[in-house]
């Protein structure tokens, strides 16, 4: 009988704890939709995407994003959606946080929930291309993820999808280790003109071409060469449009791997 009790009170316990929690998300995402939902009516817009601090200080210090005075911004699953203009054209901001998965979530839920013209993703980058220097611009017309690995000893066989990496290879002194080799997969790319449930490999993704014929027209645009007064660059900045770019989960700032990239792919 107490047995019976305690498990009548257990359940109501935890009914009212699950009330609890769902009080507290649901009206909350209740408002972040109908909130979308205004702020769609006045859509389409431009989605701007940044990873971390740094990014988003230098973008806001140039005040070219003017806050829309209605729906400044609106609240997702902890990121904060900022509502805007930037001259004239209507924009959505985030800023995702570091990582694939960030990138991925952050930029699904804005394709997803807002009304979407196409999203610019910008950013501080490493560079493979000695033809390139600091302070300079790339827009790439081609992306990948070079960060899937089959990871495997020296005497297992290397036969992979598009390119494989040999450590042994940037051994010094030359010879043998015990890294062996890893193998660069497909990304499994799904797409709503796909067939549903299926995956294609996809290795490069391609920037959309209107886009990037946009972005040729900025070629020649003067970049500043200067922070300030006393800090310059030694060279003329520029802009660079139509390279590849590689992205993974992985910070890289290694000669020897710069190197394989750029050789490989
Ligand atoms: C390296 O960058 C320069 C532009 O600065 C470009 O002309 C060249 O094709 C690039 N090299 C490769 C292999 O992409
Ligand atoms: C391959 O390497 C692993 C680990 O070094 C070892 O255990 C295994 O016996 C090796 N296999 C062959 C076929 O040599
Ligand atoms: C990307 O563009 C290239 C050339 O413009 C084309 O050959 C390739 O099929 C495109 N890739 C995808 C996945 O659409
Ligand atoms: C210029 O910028 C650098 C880097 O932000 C800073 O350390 C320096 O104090 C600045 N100098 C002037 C004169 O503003």
């Amino acid at each position: 009988m107490a047995a019976k009790r305690f498990a009548a009170c257990f359940l109501r316990l935890v009914l009212i704890s699950l009330l609890v929690a769902y009080s507290f998300s649901l009206p909350l995402n209740w408002r972040s939709l109908y909130l979308i939902k205004k702020v769609n009516r006045e859509g389409p817009y431009i989605g701007l995407i940044t990873v971390f601090p740094p990014e988003e200080t230098a973008f806001f210090q140039i005040g070219a994003f003017k806050p829309n005075q209605k729906h400044p911004f609106v609240d997702l699953s902890g990121r904060r959606f900022l509502v805007g203009k930037i001259h004239d054209k209507k924009v959505v901001y985030v800023r995702c946080g570091v990582g694939m998965m960030n990138a991925a979530a952050a930029t699904q839920q804005m394709l997803d929930l807002f009304d979407i013209l196409g999203i610019v993703h910008f950013g501080i980058a490493g560079n493979a291309n000695n033809s390139l220097s600091i302070g300079d611009v790339t827009i790439p017309q081609q992306f990948s993820h070079t960060g899937i690995w089959d990871w495997l000893n020296s005497n297992r066989s290397l036969n992979y999808d598009e390119a494989s990496l040999d450590f042994k290879r940037y051994n010094v002194p030359r010879g043998d280790n015990l890294l062996g080799h890893i193998g660069f997969r497909y990304e499994q790319f799904f797409s709503e003109y796909g067939k549903a449930n299926t995956a294609r490999p996809l290795f490069w993704a391609n920037t959309t071409r209107q886009w990037l014929q946009v972005a040729a027209n900025l070629k020649g645009i003067k970049l500043n060469q200067c922070l300030n007064s006393s800090v310059c660059l030694p060279q003329k900045p520029q802009l660079v449009v139509g390279l590849r770019g590689s992205t993974a989960n992985i910070f890289v700032d290694n000669a020897a791997y710069r190197d394989c990239l750029f050789q490989t792919f």
